[in-house]
This record gives C-alpha cells, sequence and structure tokens, in this order.
C-alpha cells in the first residue's frame, strides 16, 4: 500500500463477507477495470464523481480497490476519492472484507408525502417478499415525485403509486430504465417563437440592460427559495472580471417540490433558452447544469435537447455541461453546489466571498434555480400584462401550478 492509500476502517455496521469469499481484488485488475471504463476522459479534479458514476453505473458498487486504482489514475490521495465517494447516498462503497450489494437495488422514498402513503409498509413488505441476495430494498430520500407517492426508483425506473404488485411486474421484466416522457423537441418549441429572444439578444437586436429593465418590472426573482431579484444578480455577476460561469442549480430536493421536474419533463427547451439567455448575459465561458441523481430521465432527454441545440449550430458543442449529482440534499446550496461541481464533497463555503465573486474555480458564477430562468423567454413572449398578479411576481406568488402555461 502507497503512502497515498490509507487503511479505510469499515463502518460499523456493514456486511461481512462469508468466511473464505474476500472480495479484494489485485490492484493490477482494478486499475486496469478503471481505465477500461474511463478511456481517455481526462483526470480533471472536477470530474471525480463523473468518474465514480461511470464506475459504479457498470460495476454496480465501488470497491476499495476501484477507489484506489482510481486515485492511482487521477494522480489524487486515496483519502481525497475516499471522502468524496463517501460523503454522497448514491455511492456504493464496498471494503475489502464485504460482499457487493444485491445486483438490484430498489430504494423506497421515506419523505413526508410517501410516509403519508405507506411507504413504511411498502418497504416492510418487499424486505418479506424480496430475496436479499437477488434483491436490496433501502430507504431514499424525496425523489421529487410527491404527486404520485408513495414512489420507488427500481435501479433507475421510478414506480410512482408504487405497490408490491406493480414492482413484483416490473422485477419480472426487468424494468430497469427511466420511463419515456413525451417533451417539447426543438422544432415545436421553435415553431411557437422559441429561441427568437436568444437569437435577438445575439444579433444586438436586444441589450442586457433593456432585459434587466424587463425582469425587474416583473418582479422575477430567484424560486430556488432565496427569492433574490434576477436581474439584481446578473447586474453583480458582470461587475467582476472575465472569465465568468453560469450554472444552473436543478437539484430540487426539498421534500414536496417537484416544480423544476415539472417544467424540465416537458418544455426542456424553454429553460434551455433562459439559462442560455442568462449565459449570454454575463458572456459566461460555460454553463454548467447540476441535475440531481433522482432524475435520470430527466438526465436522458436534457442531453438529447442538448444534441438537438449542437446540431442545429445554436450552441458549440461542449458549452452546456449537465453533471449529476450523487443523492446529496446540502448540494442544492449554492456554493456545497459548486464544490460539488468541482469534484468534492458538497460542504457550503464560508462567505463572503460570495459564488458571484468567487464560485466554479474562483471565477465569478451565476447560480440560478431552473424556474427563474425559465420564465425569462415566456416573460419576453407574454409582455408583463401576460403575467401573473398584475405584473408582479414573486417567488411566493409564483407557485407553479396556477399559471402553468400550456
Ligand atoms: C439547504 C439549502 C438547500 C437549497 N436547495 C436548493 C435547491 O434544491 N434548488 C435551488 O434552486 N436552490 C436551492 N437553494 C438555494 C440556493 O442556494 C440558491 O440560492 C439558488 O440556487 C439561487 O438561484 P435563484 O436565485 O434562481 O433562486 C438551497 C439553499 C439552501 C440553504
Amino acid at each position: 500500500m502507497s503512502q497515498n492509500t490509507p487503511e479505510i476502517s469499515r463502518p460499523a455496521g456493514r456486511r461481512k463477507t462469508r468466511a473464505g469469499q474476500r472480495g479484494r481484488m489485485t490492484q493490477a485488475a482494478a486499475l486496469d477495470t478503471v481505465n477500461q471504463l474511463l478511456g481517455d476522459s481526462p483526470n480533471r479534479r472536477d470530474l471525480l464523481i463523473e468518474h465514480l458514476h461511470r464506475i459504479q453505473d457498470h460495476i454496480g458498487y465501488l470497491s476499495l480497490a476501484h477507489l484506489r486504482a482510481l486515485a492511482e489514475r487521477m494522480n489524487l490521495p486515496m483519502a481525497a476519492v475516499y471522502e468524496t465517494a463517501s460523503f454522497y447516498a448514491h455511492f456504493d462503497i464496498v471494503h475489502d472484507d464485504e460482499l457487493p450489494p444485491a445486483a438490484v437495488t430498489i430504494r423506497v422514498c421515506d419523505s413526508l408525502a410517501c410516509q403519508l402513503a405507506g411507504a413504511e409498509a411498502l418497504s416492510q413488505a418487499l424486505q418479506q417478499q424480496l430475496d436479499p441476495a437477488a434483491v436490496r430494498v433501502v430507504h431514499a430520500p424525496c425523489m421529487g415525485r410527491c404527486d404520485a407517492a408513495p414512489v420507488v426508483e427500481l435501479v433507475h425506473n421510478h414506480i410512482e403509486q408504487a405497490s408490491p404488485e406493480k414492482i413484483a411486474h416490473a422485477l419480472a421484466v426487468q424494468a430497469f430504465e427511466p420511463a419515456e416522457v413525451d417533451w417539447q423537441p426543438l422544432a415545436a418549441y421553435q415553431a411557437e417563437g422559441g429561441y427568437q429572444l436568444l437569437a435577438d439578444c445575439r444579433a444586438g437586436h436586444r441589450s442586457v440592460e433593456a432585459l434587466m429593465t424587463m425582469m425587474e418590472q416583473a418582479g422575477l426573482r430567484g424560486l430556488g427559495g432565496a427569492g433574490f431579484p434576477t436581474y439584481k444578480k446578473w447586474q453583480f455577476v458582470r461587475a467582476e472580471p472575465a472569465p465568468r460561469y453560469c450554472v444552473i442549480n436543478a437539484d430540487e430536493g426539498e421534500p414536496g417540490t417537484f416544480k423544476d421536474r415539472y417544467y424540465l419533463e416537458r418544455h426542456p427547451h424553454r429553460f434551455l433558452e433562459g439559462a442560455l439567455i442568462s449565459s449570454w448575459a454575463i458572456e459566461a465561458s460555460a454553463l454548467y447544469i447540476y441535475l440531481r441523481d433522482e432524475y435520470p430521465g430527466v438526465n436522458q432527454l436534457l442531453h438529447a435537447a442538448i444534441a438537438e441545440l449542437e446540431q442545429a449550430g445554436i450552441i458549440e458543442p461542449g458549452y452546456i455541461i449537465i453533471r449529476r449529482g450523487a443523492g446529496a440534499y446540502i448540494c442544492g446550496e449554492e456554493s456545497a453546489l459548486i464544490e460539488s461541481l468541482e469534484g468534492k464533497p458538497g460542504k457550503p463555503r464560508h462567505r463572503p466571498p460570495f459564488v458571484a465573486q468567487k464560485g466554479l474555480f474562483d471565477r465569478p458564477t451565476l447560480v440560478n434555480n431552473v424556474e427563474t430562468v425559465y420564465w425569462i423567454p415566456l416573460i419576453y413572449a407574454k409582455g408583463l400584462s401576460g403575467l401573473p398578479h398584475k405584473g408582479v411576481m414573486d417567488a411566493k406568488a409564483c407557485a407553479p401550478f396556477p399559471y402553468r402555461v400550456a
């Protein structure tokens, strides 16, 4: 063992292997596997969580040998890799003297709405009915589907209004992937005038100042919870020197909250246009979307929508970067989110400096919630008179459902 790889003790209560069945693989074999899985992906620290996902997605868990191999490949201390992997609930670390988890995991949401809808009884029924060697049943925090409680996630498939019968059927047919959703594609969005505002901005027909005035008059405020006036955030970030970054917070994890998923699953391009206008306003070098890992279907459709934008030449390939969270509620807080984007445990930073001054990679960063930017093209298209509450739109007044836009 190198100086980089301290002995990691097994946390109390973890499974031990049966006698003679040690899970340890040789370090060379683990490095081979990790190299095969990561191919020529860069070894930048900010990609650590993405790399951990890639390994776990293929193998089903993270052994210490894999973590050591990743540390070696990325030239990072093992302590840093282990600290990050063990911070996030979705990473299953298997110690050298433990058995890997069962091949199939069912996560039962134990948030308030699901508890009220019988999640505990469902979890107990599953534990009694299913063979633990084949299917692992665990509790998990809010999955953002409170309208369809109780919810379970079978591998990557969220089963709504779940019952033992529904789950048995899904297991039998191996329905492990996210359900398809019917989202509005680029052509349909453009047919209703979508991306015209972005084009006008880029062509110089609309100024940043004019948009800021529009947002101020509309009363657009942060819909991630804090309600900070959006135009003021643009001003603060624009006042800082380039390069700057734009980050979209799609980590909604507050129990009872699923508004961002609602918009993303239906109108991803309206959201992307709002995000790109925000990026344009601060002349961002890149646009990051930090998406909670509980939304694998949204992840797929956003990749497809971004590919449409790249093919249409609306953005440069690679300009929009999606990053997966890994099951940590605290990463919804913007400075913790930025730590996570940098490949670290999501621990909030001390302030000042604020992220508008020193955010991602220590550069000025505009962080906005999904729904905040979603409204920008709509406010423009509908004009202030088209808004709820006579043009006053604040974080409290603007609950999504009464104002659903067809
Ligand atoms: C504990 C905690 C959790 C948060 N979770 C979220 C979240 O899930 N989504 C979000 O957009 N903002 C969340 N926020 C607020 C963000 O820190 C930040 O204010 C917001 O993303 C800024 O975007 P906005 O101005 O568009 O609202 C959270 C804040 C705290 C303190």
